[in-house]
């Protein structure tokens, strides 16, 4: 692809022959002979400190009343460390942590909540369109790393949103999932958020060697790929929520701007079979796809979640055939996304968003993880097909 890529001549070596012929913003920073160089400082939001937001605030526990020595234990071990974590928390997980009763739980996640509003982290409950439009506003993309997929995304995936990837094995749901490791990290004008992701990886699908392929394919250093992905494997459902719960102090912790869940829902499908146990397994996938929800608004990051569907389809929001109606997880800044083989394409259909338009636009699974078609790739880029 490009063969006179320089490799390894600096940990984070750049892409020569950019297909967008633009300099990277921050290129004056890699060149490690440029007496300019300075590291970049990167705040909580993964960006640079001349775009930097205000810090999130990192008031432990014990600033609520009523938190005593023995409940902070409680939820410290559950990864509840700061007002942010109790408050991005349901009140049932927070009960479950504490072993108390609901009420008592709701209260201490209200308090969090008050708190965090009064220190202007949180919206009021009744809070003026103005605000929500500012809000949106701080909304950032990633590129997919195919054109056609990002025109489909209105200009790639979300911040503050959990986008989920339906489809049938091999639909190139997890090769979707790797390349938005590698995207993320570029910089902004790269199309990335120059930030590290969290795998969490449930069916043992995750492949470094993958990572490490598309990164120098796209023309970047592999090393530097592998080191901005944390994966954490979730060996069964309650595994996969104790991950979630400790999610909030790695995303402050590490610069992620991206977390994905392949899949959010394999260990839900294989651990409660049978009729008898669908509400559980409704009600318990419910609460880790709010919390995903939760996490995704508050640290201001963008989520991806995968859900294999078979010949019955069986998704977080309701029956895919449908673009409609039967929502089990309903929240406004929620994108389904359902893709489909098609010959040796991929097709993706944006169903049941807010505001994208219902349309498709068709991919390929190539080495640079998912790409355009190549009579695509070559000139006018960025077309989906309205359907
Ligand atoms: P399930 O997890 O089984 O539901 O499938 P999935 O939707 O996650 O499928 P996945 O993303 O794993 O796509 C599998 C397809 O991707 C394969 O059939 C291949 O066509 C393609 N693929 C997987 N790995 C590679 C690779 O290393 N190189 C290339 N060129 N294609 C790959
Ligand atoms: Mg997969």
């Amino acid at each position: 692809m490009i063969s006179s890529r320089r490799r390894n001549e600096h940990p984070l070596l750049v892409k020569e022959n950019t297909d967008k012929g633009n300099k990277r913003d921050n290129e004056a920073h890699l060149d490690p002979d440029d007496p300019s160089r300075v590291p970049i400082k990167r705040d909580g939001y993964g960006n640079k400190e001349s775009d930097a937001k205000e810090p999130i605030v990192d008031l432990g526990i014990e600033e609520i009343e009523g938190i005593g020595p023995t409940t902070k234990a409680k939820l410290n071990d559950m990864g509840i460390m700061t007002l942010m974590d109790l408050a991005v928390k349901s009140p049932a997980e927070v009960a479950d942590a504490m072993g108390s009763d609901l009420a008592r739980a709701s209260e201490l996640c209200n308090k969090a909540r008050s708190k965090l509003v009064e220190m202007k982290y949180f919206d009021e409950d009744f809070v003026p369109a103005t605000e929500i439009y500012k809000k949106r506003k701080t909304i950032e993309r990633i590129s997919t790393g195919s054109h056609n997929l990002d025109d489909l995304l209105a200009g790639g995936l979300e911040t503050q949103a959990v986008t989920e990837f339906y489809g049938e094995f091999g639909s190139g749901k997890t090769q979707i999932c790797h390349t938005l490791c590698v995207m993320v990290q570029q910089s902004k004008s790269e199309g990335g958020l120059a930030g590290n992701v969290v795998y969490i990886d449930t069916e043992n699908t995750f492949r470094p060697e993958r990572i490490v392929e598309i990164a120098e394919t796209r023309g970047y250093d592999p090393n530097v790929a592998l080191e901005g992905v944390i994966v954490a494997k979730a060996f069964n459902s309650s595994h996969q929520e104790l991950i979630l719960a400790e999610l909030g102090s790695q995303v402050r912790s590490s610069n992620v701007r991206l977390v994905v869940v392949d899949s959010a829902v394999a260990h839900y499908r294989a651990e409660f079979l049978g009729r008898g146990t669908l509400s559980e397994r409704q009600q318990r996938l419910n609460r880790f796809m709010h919390s995903l929800v939760r996490t995704s608004e508050v640290f201001n990051v963008a989520v991806v979640a995968t859900n294999q569907v078979q010949s019955s389809p069986d998704t977080f929001f309701g029956d895919p055939t449908k673009a409609t109606g039967g929502h089990v997880v309903a929240h406004t800044s929620t994108y389904r996304i359902y893709v489909r083989k098609s010959g040796k394409n991929r097709v993706a259909r944006m169903v049941d968003s807010p505001y994208h338009p219902e349309r498709e636009a068709i991919f390929v699974l190539n080495e640079r993880g998912i790409d355009d078609p190549p009579d695509e790739a070559q000139g006018s880029r960025g077309r989906a097909t309205g359907v």
